[in-house]
């Protein structure tokens, strides 16, 4: 039976109670529902609304309401009921009676839902944060595991730079700790609790709000009814902050399907993280990479839904809000499924370090090298940078990497190049010369590997 249907000569017809109800997506906010009406009866009770026995009660029966759903022992869908909150509040009543008919007082569902959802989001802010650090340490790991790889940096997916391969998987290491501190800012201002709010302009029962708050685990109650009921701003930041931890997840996705084709041969994918082809018996897709990529455009459309659903509404609730919930519950499943997969593809991959070498010693990488030596014998780097580009169009004439032109090829481009500057050209020396704070040097990158993985256990 509905909780309002006193004012109603007639019922609910199918197609409104199709859209209308939220109870088959909602009831994922069962336990966090019971929760919070654990401590409303505390509230009504001290606040001389209820008995000591009817709040008791009460407790008793939602604690073992709780304790079933967690078991999952509630079909709740049988209930027929409209939402999370009329399912609980009919339990109470099937079980209390008029007592279960008390613990509405004050209260309404429009405090309670915002309620519910904060405690929702931060519970799964918390096991989120593990899901990332998981991410971050499975990157520290990987790039433990080939310490001294040198791979092609790219601007413009052409190759620039050769960097360390730890330089790389540190790179990405930045991104997720910045995900997590998103994570934690975004606990720190929505961790306020409205109940106390009632429908939209506060309650006329004597309840104790920042106990209310402290009960639950926030850090303070609302400071105002009608944003308490209809903000949420909170979803929308953890909306955005699976965005763009998704976008980091799939930027990493793309690169690694790269590094993982015939063409660039850097890495293999382990046989659990791959696929293969109903037609062509050779092929090993990069089928989890893809997905991570794939992902995104779900998760990036749930923030984008949210965001136009509240755009145009008046405060202060309105029941469009309830389209709140569907997509934040998948994007969350989404984000915490693919940080899982993107740990196991770490895990999975091996690194052919030889050929790694080979591609970041080749597209003439070595030629900034080149105009830095020059502008060390006292030439301008504008003017190095033009006659290094000359040598690169010489060497490309010859067909061969800058370093096996003879000294008469060079110096015919510039007679101040001499033997020294052959070392220069090496592979390592571009790549360790970058000994400064943040750059790719074998001394630099195994310092920030060593100081993150210290810093782990502090994530
Ligand atoms: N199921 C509703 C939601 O998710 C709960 C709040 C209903 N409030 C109301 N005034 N009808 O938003």
């Amino acid at each position: 039976m509905a909780l309002w249907g006193g004012r109603f000569a007639a019922g609910s017809s199918n197609m409104f109670r199709q859209v209308n109800d939220s109870l088959p997506f909602d009831q994922a906010m069962a336990a966090q529902d019971m929760e919070g009406s654990i401590v409303w009866s505390r509230a009504l009770a001290k606040a001389g609304v209820l008995t000591s026995e009817e709040q008791q009660q009460l407790e008793a029966a939602l604690s073992e309401l709780k304790a079933q759903a967690e078991a999952g022992e509630i079909d709740f869908n049988a209930s027929g009921e409209e939402d999370i909150h009329s399912f609980v509040e009919a339990a109470l009543i099937d079980k209390l009676g008029d007592v279960g008919r008390k613990l509405h007082t004050g209260r309404s569902r429009n405090d309670q839902v915002a309620t519910d959802f904060r405690l929702w989001c931060r519970t799964h802010i918390e096991s989120l944060k593990t899901d990332v650090t998981a991410v971050v340490r499975s990157l520290l790991h990987t790039a433990s595991r080939h310490q001294q790889a040198i791979i092609p940096g790219y601007t413009h997916l052409q190759r620039a730079q050769p960097i360390r391969f730890p330089h790389w998987c540190l790179a990405y290491v930045e991104m997720f700790k910045r995900d997590l501190s998103r994570l934690n800012d975004l606990h720190a201002r929505m961790n306020q609790c409205p109940l106390g709010s009632g429908a939209l302009a506060g309650t006329t029962y004597p309840v104790d709000r920042h106990e209310i708050a402290e009960q639950l685990g926030f850090t303070s109650p609302c400071l105002n009814s009608l944003d308490a009921v209809s903000d949420r701003d909170f979803v929308l930041e953890l909306l955005f902050t699976a965005s763009t931890s998704m976008m980091h997840l799939s930027r990493l996705a793309e690169d690694l399907i790269f590094y993982n084709s015939g063409e660039a041969g850097f890495l293999q994918l382990g046989d659990s993280v791959t696929s293969g082809s109903s037609l062509m018996p050779q092929k090993k897709n990069p089928d989890a990479l893809e997905l991570l990529r794939g992902k995104c455009g779900r998760v990036f459309g749930h923030l984008q839904a949210l965001l136009v659903t509240m755009k145009g509404l008046p405060l202060a609730y309105n029941k469009d809000m309830q389209e709140d919930k569907e997509g934040a519950f998948d994007a969350v499943n989404q984000w915490h499924c693919c940080l899982c997969i993107a740990c196991e593809v770490l895990d999975s991959l091996a690194l052919n370090e030889e050929r790694c070498r080979i591609a970041a010693a080749q597209g003439y990488s070595n030629a900034t090298e080149l105009a830095d030596y020059l502008v060390g014998k006292g030439i301008p780097f504008r003017t190095a940078h033009d006659i290094s580009g000359q040598v690169v169009l010489l060497a490309l004439e010859h067909n061969a990497p800058i370093e096996d032109l003879s000294l008469e090829q060079l110096q015919s481009v510039c007679s101040d190049i001499d033997e020294d500057v052959y070392p220069v050209l090496q592979l390592e020396y571009g790549v360790d010369k970058r000994n400064i704070l943040g750059g790719t040097s074998a001394e630099t990158v195994t310092k920030a590997l060593y100081q993150e993985l210290e810093n782990m256990d502090k994530l």
